[in-house]
């Protein structure tokens, strides 16, 4: 078993009467022991123990922070009662012992306490030492400590305190002579370490009959989410929950059981996965449907679904520009991984130009002759910023110098337009919403003009894949020749309906898409009056600059564990060194008292952290857009009269136990569309019904494949 450094750290209490000096470089001893002080930068540490608890002005904001430690804090709690003269004199004792309590720290410190310290937690999901710490929890013994793990071997990274102290137990012997390969993982994660890069992912259980809050590893401990890309609640949506599997959805009366029961939808009929590749075996009607779906939403000839957009970009790219003779791909500097990749894998020439900067384009563009095949690659959101591409005049360039325009509409599928086709619809919108739900391509709209769209099933759809649209000759060369598509099993059916359901039924209904941003425009609203700093930008994005890797992971860390607010730390290389941010995403599902407390914990959060705001930012010069001297004020995209602002038909924003809004006609239509292959769906019901009276009305005393939704559904409305 393994011995977990952290409970060996000396209580940070005894170092507090010395100078701030002595005191950083006795702190800086146990860096390697304490997950917080290891990943804590030297500076943070300096302003931590240099200025006072907001909330306890006896203590220093290190002390203060102390006390949530599962191990520091009950020592503190014992120290400050043994020391009369020392500690005590600097924190009156009575004041210091309530910090604990109302913290929740417990007693005594002991091996399960660990698991509430929100550095170690990360740090051991990250590396895998979760299993060791149960063990150690259950074992707790000095026998424990001395025994080899029989968990399976943990990742190792010296510069995380817990891959050390496993590492040299686990480490698989090298051949003698042979290329040491631990070895190479260790010094490759170190790197990560060094540079503040480690990724720590939080185990976050997003549970669907209570959309937005999610579990934590503990499924007691509920926190809400705020940076989920499910951005509009659409993993739970009703209509896609009874695609996918629930039997007559909104049946509450015993007499449709049999009826209802007779009629299952897509994992009943056709099972879990596709059983193949699309050239074997793995071609279903639910693929091809959705593919129709996706070719009718963007008004294009033909669509095709990859498992990932990722995919889709990175198989894509590769292929077209292999293909093409002397290709040569235009990229925006902010594009995402997936499209580098693809570019790079082609082998093709790469132009890069400055993020959203049509003159900086045209110069590269004006230096290839114009019969050079030219591919302009760039996205409509830019995820980690906001920033929206200027489409209709890249698509003006594209058409004077004889390029293609590749347009990745990934964070934008689902949520403008009013079909949820992306900005490039969104850009149209009057024209748009007058030609309905028609497939045919409007001449020389915005969305007509661009040669190929790339979108994610995962994100607003709240599914998964990806896909291309364009031109059916286009989509059939990708079809024949990307590797990507072609070698890998499809997605199975049962995925492919839920996505269809959920385009479907945003094709439909404009409503979530409203109430997203006009919950957006809350929230930037707030932060802006609390001088958060917030980068501005005209889409759906809420980022707020933080400026340093380690004081955004704490940000985050803060949040969870005094706030129960999920929001993940946004850090190199997703974003530049110095830009690191916490990026907060809002949805239909989030009512005003949630987003009011939201606001309320993240000023709480900034004021304890001492994490600069606007006016701070901007008396520097301004970062990362934030607090810029020659700033202009940005618009949203959605304008008021596109919001419903102007004549009143604005949807409803939710107060505290308010359930969200279903549109009963966008159910309707899109369940009659699974009739052909799933039977016919079950006409004129009323949607005002809960899903647990659903399940206990059609089947007492049937299993459902999985567990019912307890909570109620949200409250059907016609459109
Ligand atoms: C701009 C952009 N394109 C493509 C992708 C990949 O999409 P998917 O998650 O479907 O692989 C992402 C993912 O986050 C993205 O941000």
């Amino acid at each position: 078993m393994i011995a977990v450094p952290l409970f060996s750290i000396p209580p940070i209490i005894s170092l507090l009467p010395l100078r701030t000096m002595d005191k950083l470089s006795s702190i800086a001893k146990f860096k390697a022991s304490c997950p917080f002080l290891g990943r804590t930068k030297t500076s943070t540490l300096r302003t931590l123990c240099t200025s006072t608890s907001p909330r306890y002005p006896s203590l220093s904001r290190l002390t203060e922070k102390a006390t949530e430690c599962p191990v520091m804090g009950p020592a503190l709690q014992l120290r400050s009662g043994q020391m009369a003269a020392g500690y005590a004199s600097l924190a009156g004792t009575a004041e210091f012992n309530k910090i604990p309590e109302h913290k929740g720290v417990l007693a005594s410190p002991s091996a399960a306490s660990a698991e509430k310290c929100p550095h170690a937690s990360k740090a051991l999901a990250a590396a895998r030492m979760a299993e060791d710490l149960a063990n150690l929890k259950n074992e707790k013994s000095a026998k424990a400590a001395s025994a080899p793990s029989t968990s399976k071997a943990p990742a190792t990274a010296a510069g995380c305190p817990f891959h050390a102290a496993t590492a040299k137990e686990t480490k698989r012997k090298s051949t003698p002579g042979g290329f040491d390969y631990e070895q190479f993982y260790t010094t490759e994660l170190e790197k990560k370490h060094q540079d503040a890069s480690y990724r720590y992912f939080n185990n976050i259980n997003r549970m669907a009959n209570k959309f937005p809050i999610a579990h934590t590893g503990n499924v007691k401990d509920e926190v809400e989410v705020w940076c989920a890309n499910d951005y509009l609640g659409m993993g739970n949506n009703p209509i896609v929950l009874e695609t996918m599997q629930y039997v007559g959805l909104a049946r509450a009366s015993m007499l449709f059981f049999t009826h209802a029961i007779g009629r299952s939808r897509t994992l009943n009929t056709y099972g879990h996965g596709a059983g193949g590749t699309r050239n074997i075996a793995g071609n279903t009607g639910m693929h091809l449907a959705l593919e129709e779906e996706l070719a009718q939403l963007h008004r294009k000839d033909a669509a095709l679904v990859f498992s990932s957009c990722y995919v889709a970009n990175d198989a894509t790219l590769t292929t077209l520009g292999s293909k093409l003779p002397g290709c040569v791909y235009f990229s925006d500097t902010m594009n995402h991984a997936s499209m580098i990749q693809g570019m790079r894998h082609s082998g093709a020439k790469r132009v890069i130009f400055k993020h959203n900067d049509l003159q900086d384009l045209e110069a590269k563009l004006a230096q290839y002759p114009k019969e050079t095949p030219k591919i302009i690659c760039f996205e409509s959101v830019y995820s980690m910023c906001g920033s929206i591409g200027p489409i209709a005049e890249i698509c003006d360039l594209a058409e004077q110098y004889g390029a293609l325009t590749f347009l990745d509409e990934v964070h934008a599928v689902g949520l403008y337009g009013p079909h949820g086709a992306g900005v490039a619809e969104h850009l149209d919108y009057e024209l748009q919403k007058r030609a309905g739900q028609s497939p045919e391509p409007i001449k020389g709209s915005v969305m007509d003009r661009i040669d190929i769209i790339t979108g994610t099933l995962g994100k607003a759809y709240g599914a998964v894949g990806g896909y291309i649209a364009g031109s059916m000759d286009f989509v059939d060369t990708i079809r024949s020749y990307a590797a990507g598509f072609i070698f890998t099993t499809s997605l199975p059916p049962i995925n492919m309906a839920g996505a269809r359901a959920s385009i479907s039924y945003q094709r439909l209904f404009n409503g979530d898409r409203q109430l997203k941003q006009l919950n957006v425009r809350d929230l930037k609203g707030r932060f802006e009056a609390l001088d958060i700093p917030v980068v501005p930008g005209p889409s759906h994005i809420v980022p707020v600059l933080v400026g340093d890797a380690a004081l955004a992971r704490l940000a985050s860390d803060t949040l969870l564990a005094k706030h129960n607010v999920y929001v993940q730390a946004i850090n190199y290389p997703t974003v530049a060194r110095g830009e690191e941010r916490l990026r907060f995403t809002v949805t239909p599902g989030h009512n005003m008292e949630q987003i009011a407390r939201l606001a309320q914990a993240v000023d709480q959060t900034f004021t304890e952290l001492g994490m600069k705001r606007t006016s701070e930012w901007r008396a520097e010069g301004g970062r990362a857009s934030v607090g810029m001297p020659d700033a202009q004020p940005v618009e949203p995209i959605w304008t008021d009269e596109q919001l419903g602002l102007l004549d009143g038909t604005a949807p409803r924003t939710l107060k505290a136990g308010q359930e969200r809004v279903v549109d009963a006609r966008a159910v309707r239509i899109t369940r009659e569309k699974f009739n052909n292959l799933l039977g016919p769906g079950e006409e004129g019901v009323d949607m005002d019904v809960g899903v647990a009276q659903v399940v206990e009305a059609v089947a007492p005393g049937l299993t459902l494949p999985t567990p019912p939704l307890e909570a109620s559904i949200p409250t059907a409305v016609s459109a």
